[in-house]
């Protein structure tokens, strides 16, 4: 699975966001090292604060299915290139802080990046 097919993942799981409130679908695709794909769309709900976003989706399904071991994530919204939130970087800093990032949008293009670049000086226990 190269950059693109994952990308390409991440723009088709799109579709399945539930955004009612901010009408701002995102879509996720993390690859493990050992070549499994789990996606992630965002999940939003009536009562503030209780929305997950696309990239935790992503990763919390990965470890409740056992795995821990990720390369790279390929994050997709309409428009711009997705930029993950902090709340998404701090979590990825816990499980995979070198995991690459591949911030994208609908026609393929992405900018890549790291979670360490995005959280530079990250907390940490
Ligand atoms: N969102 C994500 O799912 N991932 C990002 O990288 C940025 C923001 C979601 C959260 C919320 O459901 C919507 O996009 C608008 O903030």
């Amino acid at each position: 699975m190269d950059n693109q097919d994952l990308l390409r993942l991440a723009n088709e799981v799109r579709e399945r966001a539930y955004a009612p409130y901010s009408k701002f679908p995102v879509g996720a695709a993390l690859l493990c090292r050992d070549g499994t794909v789990f996606t992630g769309v965002n999940v939003e709900n009536a009562v503030n604060g209780l929305s997950l976003c696309a990239e935790r989706v992503a990763l919390f399904k990965a470890i409740s299915e056992g795995h821990h071991d990720f390369s790279k994530i390929a994050v997709s919204c309409r428009g711009a290139h997705c930029r993950p939130c902090g709340a998404c970087r701090q979590v990825l800093y816990e499980h995979a802080p070198d995991l690459e990032v591949l911030m994208g949008n609908p026609n393929g293009e992405f900018v890549r990046t790291t979670v360490r670049e995005l959280l530079p000086d990250a907390f940490s226990l």
